[in-house]
């Protein structure tokens, strides 16, 4: 399993369990939103403010072609990356995609103190919050579903997708 690729909404914690993965196999962990403002020299924030969510969009495709796709590593993408063109069926031609599901009450809770550095939904208050969080995930759920493996909440720890990957490497029994 060379190129381990996680996705899912805001604040689920793709960047999170994707370090620990990439410590674990000993292999570079990369975040699409880190690169895209190391690339730019500018925030998520400031991207979006100044360009607008479809410049940001076309970044996150830029920022994939440029990514070297022969090499091994964990990549955690930004949330709505999968969910624009055809980057989902490029994702799993690259990699093995995980998909990172979480109830929208869960990534609410989780999101409430972190919308500064989200400008999608900084400024939302909780309830919009929560209203955006669902009719987003219900737009977004056909293209995260189209990951090779969707692990469900007690699967998102490394000691769990480690037995996962394990299994997963198994040769098949016929
Ligand atoms: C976005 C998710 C963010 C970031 C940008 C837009 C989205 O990444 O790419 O704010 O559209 O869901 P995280 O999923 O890491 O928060």
């Amino acid at each position: 399993m060379e190129r381990i690729i996680l996705i899912g909404f805001m604040g689920v914690g793709k960047s999170t369990l994707g370090k620990k993965i990439a410590k674990r196999l000993n292999v570079p962990f990369i975040d699409s939103d880190q690169e895209i403002e190391k690339s730019h020299n500018k925030t998520i924030g400031e991207i979006f403010a100044e360009f607008g969510e479809s410049r940001f969009r076309e970044m996150e495709r830029e920022f994939l072609r440029s990514l070297d796709k022969t090499k091994p590593f964990v990549l955690a993408t930004g949330g709505g990356m999968p969910c624009y063109g055809n980057t989902m069926a490029e994702l799993n031609k690259i990699g093995q995609t995980f998909y990172l599901k979480r109830s929208s009450k869960e990534i609410l809770h989780r999101l409430i103190h972190a919308k500064k550095k989200r400008p999608l939904i900084d400024g939302l208050s909780e309830d919009d919050l929560l209203v955006f969080i669902e009719s987003k995930l219900e737009e977004r759920r056909e293209f995260y579903k189209k990951a090779f493996y969707t692990l469900e909440r007690e699967e998102q720890n490394i000691d769990q997708f480690e037995k996962i990957i394990h299994l997963l490497q198994q040769p098949q029994k016929s």
